[in-house]
């Protein structure tokens, strides 16, 4: 009975996406589905899973739980690769997917509760990876090191880590007696690494989104995200921070602006630090 009523819905829901597809420009529909990759994944999973099974029950096919995993892997990584265009990296999301999920349920019986609790903290700790395809990746201390010289060089006062995970670079430059600031809008993020700052009394990070801070009050402001946000970060940078401000990038350059500087440096993964003198 749930399957039917899903079904139905899901059915529905279909027609009123294909019927919005086939009246949009395609290039409109693929900046759309390119915007979002990870919920597009996700929800091209859930409709492979339900086209999936109404198939094999309408033309009464008997099909083994592996063999079922592994079509919905190969049409979900289709659809995803040469319908919604995402990066190729989703062909072995989409691959996988299926195969880990189904895997945790054959094998680890792990209480549905588990799931959901489990659930709620990975949302609360990437909820940008899905908005804005910012993950969470940390600032190594060869970074830090490298950010307390340009602040020592800056002769600066006050800095800012824009989206700063942990907080292990607003501490890190606290140390430097500057005012260190941080804004994550990631919960869970928020709430380990404020109480961080808090207990060791170094640095001060807001429960704020990064498109909602005002950056004129800073001499560094450093931030670590992703490309597909810095056109429009280096836009919100040129009208708001002060001159003689310096605006640092940590492995992703703007597109389209000459850096004044690039550092490289002398870690695993020969970090590129890009500076932008205001
Ligand atoms: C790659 S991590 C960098 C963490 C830290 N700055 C470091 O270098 O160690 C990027 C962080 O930015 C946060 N973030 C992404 N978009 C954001 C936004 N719009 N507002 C606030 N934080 C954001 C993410 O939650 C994530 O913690």
């Amino acid at each position: 009975m749930l399957w039917q009523i899903m079904s139905i819905s899901l059915s529905w829901t279909t027609h009123a996406i294909l019927f919005q597809i086939f009246h949009m420009e395609k290039k409109i529909f693929l900046k759309g589905m390119q915007k979002y990759p990870l919920i597009v994944a996700v929800i091209t999973q859930v409709f492979v899973l339900f086209f999936l099974r109404n198939l094999f029950v309408m033309t009464n096919t008997a099909i083994t739980l592996w063999s079922f995993v592994f079509c919905q892997g190969l049409l979900s990584a289709l659809l995803c690769q040469f319908v919604f265009k995402l990066p190729k990296w989703f062909i072995v999301i989409s691959l996988l997917l299926p195969l880990f999920f189904s895997a945790a349920w054959t094998y680890l019986h792990i209480s549905a509760g588990i799931y959901g609790i489990i659930f709620i903290i990975l949302a609360l700790t990437f909820s940008h990876t899905l908005k804005e395809r910012v993950p969470l990746y940390l600032s190594n201390n060869t970074t830090h090191d490298s950010l307390k010289k340009i602040i020592a060089e800056q002769k600066a006062k006050k800095v800012l880590d824009l989206g700063s995970g942990l907080g292990g670079v607003v501490r890190a430059l606290a140390a430097e007696n500057v005012i260190s600031h941080g804004v994550e809008s990631a919960p869970m993020l928020w709430l380990v690494s404020s109480a961080q700052s808090l207990i060791t009394r170094s640095g001060f990070i807001y429960r704020k989104n990064i498109w909602q801070t005002n950056l004129n009050d800073y001499d560094v402001i450093y931030a670590f995200l992703s490309p597909a946000i810095m056109e429009k970060l280096f836009l919100k940078v040129e009208e708001e921070m002060k001159p003689g401000s310096v605006f640092i990038s940590n492995s992703f350059a703007v597109p389209s602006v000459k850096a004044s500087e690039v550092r490289i440096l002398d870690d695993g993964r020969k970090t590129q630090l890009y500076i932008y003198r205001r």
